[in-house]
């Protein structure tokens, strides 16, 4: 159902309630998302963005319900990845010849997907597309989260279209963040930059540094998923600042796959000895074999240290921990700290191997924790708590 958000600029995009998976398998979309593409009508027409191509024809039979395709104008393309581009071709298929409107580096993203040559007009930061009334300024920004991604304001009704940058993969059909349940949403926007943006705290400082310092007032953030912010819209944007600045809560995170119980009962003793010595400390435990993996990097985003435990096995670690230290790896989370424990029957590899891959993460490493040969009895689980408990001293 398409509906104008401001003057003569309307929501034309699709909610997928649907999606539970976003970039294949890597990232848990429990609420589904949205693609958000605009139409703005003024004496030239523009369309920003498009959606994901299973929905191509939807979007586009409607989309030609609410306005006449020939009478587009320009299309804007923010950013090359699928989710924004998928019906970028079935479109320009009706409508062939139209500019598309992107950086030189989404003409890369959008060649190298669909083989097209379509009319590609090359904007850099400060290029405005004259509309008749307002004006289209363009911003470039580059790793929030591609190299190609673009953001692109509309003077006189004050609205940032951000693409992916302060979205959340968040279905609702409340499409404005005063009407959104809170809680929902502020975890689905920090599930979003923690797992998606990280790697990218510098580029995200930067970009709003200087976006803020060219004093273009915003009524009003749409970014190319979930919600619209129009409720003192600047206040994701405060939040971003937040997160972009090596953030942590009072909070620690253990993580382990087990095959007999052993690394578990290791981790479980640990936490219980944080807990007594510092019960403000939150503390979140995940078996990364079962625990979503989505979820297991949004506490640890949250977490100013971390302990990842396996048995070992077959001189490695046990699949699962590997997975998700290479997830953690690609994130470069920084100033956070992190050990290791294991168990183990024979070789016992186990610690050595996640202390080097934490290490090359970027992680400023604690005391070598528990190695338990074996079950842990009564003493192996004493001190495995009094690790804990000597462990709040150097997180805090
Ligand atoms: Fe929502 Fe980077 O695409």
């Amino acid at each position: 159902m398409h509906f104008e958000i401001k003057d003569s600029v309307f929501w034309v995009g699709k909610i997928d309630w649907e999606l539970r998976k976003f970039h294949g398998e890597e990232y848990s979309a429990q609420r589904g998302s949205s693609y958000n593409s605009y139409l703005i009508k003024d004496e030239k027409t523009v369309l920003i963005d498009t959606v994901w191509a299973p929905f191509a024809d939807e979007f586009i039979e409607q989309l030609s319900e609410t306005v006449d395709l020939n009478s587009i104008d320009y299309i804007v393309a923010n950013h090359g990845e699928i989710d924004h581009s998928g019906a970028l071709a079935k479109l320009l298929e009706r409508i062939p010849g139209k500019p598309v409107y992107c950086t030189a580096n989404a003409v890369k993203s959008l060649k190298g997907h669909y083989h097209q040559d379509w009319n590609f007009q090359v904007v850099k930061t400060g290029h405005r597309l004259p509309l008749g009334q307002r004006e289209l300024i363009f911003v470039e920004a580059p790793m929030l989260h591609w190299p190609d991604s673009m953001f692109c304001y509309l003077t006189k009704s004050e609205i940032l279209f951000s693409n992916d940058a302060f979205g959340q993969h968040y279905a609702t059909e409340s499409i404005y963040n005063d009407l959104a349940d809170p809680s929902e949403l502020w975890e689905e926007c920090i599930k979003y930059y923690a797992n998606i943006l990280t790697p990218f705290n510098s580029f995200v400082k930067k970009k709003i540094e200087e976006v803020v310092s060219l004093n273009l007032p915003v009524s009003m953030i749409c970014p190319s998923h979930g919600v619209i912010w129009r409720d003192d819209p600047m206040q994701i944007v405060r939040k971003y600042q937040q997160w972009a600045s090596d953030y942590a809560d009072n909070q620690f995170t253990l993580i382990y796959d087990t095959m007999w119980n052993s690394t578990r009962r290791i981790a479980e003793a640990i936490a219980d000895g944080i807990n007594a010595a510092d019960p403000s400390i939150k503390l979140k435990i995940h078996n990364a074999a079962r625990s979503d993996k989505t979820a297991i990097i949004t506490d640890i985003f949250r977490s100013k240290g971390v302990m990842v435990g396996s048995p070992t096995i077959n001189r490695g670690i046990l699949s699962a921990v590997g997975g998700i230290l290479e997830q953690i790896r690609g994130l470069s989370f920084k100033k956070k700290k992190a050990a290791s424990f294991s168990s183990y029957g024979w070789s016992g590899e186990a610690s050595a191997i996640i202390n080097d891959l934490l290490a090359k993460s970027g992680f400023e490493p604690l005391a070598q924790g528990p190695r338990i040969l074996w079950y842990p009895d009564d003493n192996a689980l004493k001190q495995c708590f009094d690790y804990g408990k000597a462990l709040v001293k150097a997180i805090n």
